[in-house]
């Protein structure tokens, strides 16, 4: 092969690292992700003019998607990014003008309130509320909100609009979750039991 054809592409690769090089990536990048509710966090030393920051989104069956902040906000709320039935991978990049650096942190990071996820982050919920109330053939009745209702309905953050029917309902079916009710200090045998729980709003 013509050594002449390598010439442009080696050029090249070496105008990008040192571009690359000009502009120092974002430090000490966090996520935040815990009942729905995300943020993406980060420190930068020199905030000099004209810089922003592009907060790097991929998810499964997504086409990777930035969203842009500009500086001196060192931060994003990336709330939206909590379907249960996705993972996701965020990483920031710092941007001045046609110069930006590499993303950071190195390898991004992928997180997913799915709990079976292969994700390293896996976000977490806490469990409603919970009334109970003895019946009196010896049931007992446990009553909490949806936390899906509770953590991620009227988040005015959201990005993806619920949508709504006529009576402000949300229209899309509630994802079912799974809780265990333990019965402790009882006189027969510990019984847990696991429900699943699904409910179609009516
Ligand atoms: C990153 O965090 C370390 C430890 O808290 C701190 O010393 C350092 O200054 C931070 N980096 C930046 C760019 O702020
Ligand atoms: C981008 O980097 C080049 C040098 O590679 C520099 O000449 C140019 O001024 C930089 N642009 C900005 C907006 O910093
Ligand atoms: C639990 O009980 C309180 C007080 O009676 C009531 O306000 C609340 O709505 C109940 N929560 C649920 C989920 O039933």
């Amino acid at each position: 092969m013509d050594l002449a054809t390598f010439h442009p592409v080696i050029l090249f690769l070496a105008l990008v690292q040192v571009v690359l090089a000009l502009v120092e990536p974002p430090a000490n990048v966090t996520l935040e992700c815990h009942n729905m509710h995300n943020v993406l966090r980060w420190d930068y030393d020199q905030l000099v003019p004209g810089l922003r920051f592009r907060v790097n989104i991929g998810s499964i069956g997504g086409s990777p998607n930035g969203i842009w902040v500009d500086s001196p906000t060192k931060q994003a709320d990336v709330s939206f990014l909590s379907d249960p039935s996705n993972e996701y991978i965020i990483s920031v990049t710092a941007v001045i003008g046609q110069n930006e650096s590499g993303s950071a942190p190195p390898d991004a990071i992928e997180f997913s309130y799915f709990k079976d996820a292969l994700s390293e982050r896996i976000c977490s919920l806490d469990l409603p509320s919970v009334n109970v109330t003895t019946l009196h053939d010896g049931k007992i009745l446990v009553r909490f909100m949806h936390p899906w209702l509770l953590y991620k309905t009227n988040k005015p953050s959201s990005q993806k609009k619920s949508k709504r029917n006529k009576d402000g309902q949300i229209s899309k079916e509630l994802p079912v979750f799974r809780y265990m009710v333990e019965a402790v200090h009882q006189v027969r045998p510990s019984i847990t039991s696991e429900v699943a729980y699904g409910i179609d709003k009516a």
